[in-house]
């Protein structure tokens, strides 16, 4: 549901146990025109090419991709968000996707296992970038990648707790009163984050950095608020199974009453591609 990462995981990356499920069950995806404007922007078409998803989650990115290329490597170092992408792929019936365990320091090797030169038509990397190192990754995707292909970085959005609407704001303050902490980290999505990552494909060589937005509005209940939120809870500071009622109850009273939430969604795409030139 949320956009960003772990609230409160002081940088440690975590998405197992029980964070996975609810991450499965409550993440959104991608909108599936902005998917569409990603595709024709790398050049891509459902009959050829390989389309790497770096920090595939449970699969919000690479289970539509798989309709867009030949094939989808969905790759990431977390077991449990793995192996639930693979069970949503599999009863999608989709027979294009392999699911690799690995991180981006990984990529390199993967590269390494790809036949023939420059085998990837296009990366894309959903809400994930800001766990990696993309100084280091850009250069070595940019060698990877075919002429006219490239790489897509995709935002779902802000943090929940992190909008400018009064039910965000309380949920803010009740996170921030849980956790003993200021929560600022933006997880990748805001304006500063893709200056940065632009400035990032350019120093690594890519021909040009467009970027491609969908916004609209969404209109969270508190289930789905909930479960958002848990999505993006370090596994270490869940609530035990017993105790999350009694913690769902102190944040229904800690926000606005009413019962939906209006969430602003503001999803964006910086695609980086690599020039022909190059060919
Ligand atoms: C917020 S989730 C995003 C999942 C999905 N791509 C999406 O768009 O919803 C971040 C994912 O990045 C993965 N991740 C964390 N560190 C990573 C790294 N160094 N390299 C690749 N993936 C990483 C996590 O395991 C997690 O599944």
């Amino acid at each position: 549901m949320t956009g960003g990462g772990a609230v409160g995981s002081g940088g440690t990356v975590a998405f197992g146990g029980d964070v996975a499920t609810y991450y499965a069950a409550y993440r959104r995806g991608y909108p599936e025109a902005l998917l569409d404007r990603v595709g024709a922007a790398l050049g891509l078409s459902a009959v050829d090419g390989t389309v790497l998803d770096l920090g595939c989650g449970t699969g919000q990115l690479a289970l539509p991709m798989a309709h867009r290329a030949r094939a989808v490597i969905g790759m990431d170092p977390e077991p449990a968000m793995l192996r639930l992408a693979a069970e949503a792929g599999a009863r999608q019936g989709l027979a294009n996707v392999t699911w690799v365990l690995g991180a981006d320091r990984d990529v390199p090797a993967l590269g390494a296992l790809l036949d023939g030169p420059r085998p990837l038509a296009a990366t894309v990397i959903g809400t994930a970038l800001h766990w990696m190192r993309p100084a280091e990754l850009f250069p070595v995707l940019r060698a990877l990648t075919r002429p006219g292909g490239g790489v897509a970085v995709l935002s779902g959005g802000a943090p929940l707790w992190l909008h400018g609407t009064d039910w965000s704001r309380a949920l803010r303050a009740f996170l921030e009163d849980h956790f003993g902490r200021e929560l600022r980290a933006t997880c990748g999505t805001d304006d500063a984050d893709l200056a940065r990552y632009r400035r990032e494909f350019a120093d690594a060589g890519f021909a040009s950095a467009t970027l491609l937005e969908h916004a609209y509005e969404d209109l969270l209940t508190f289930d789905r608020l909930v479960g958002g939120l848990w999505s993006a809870f370090p596994p270490d500071a869940l609530p035990a199974p017993g105790d999350r009622p009694a913690f769902a109850a102190r944040l229904r009273a800690a926000l606005p009453p009413g019962d939906r939430f209006a969430e602003p969604v503001r999803v964006t795409a910086l695609v980086a591609t690599v020039g022909p030139a190059e060919r």
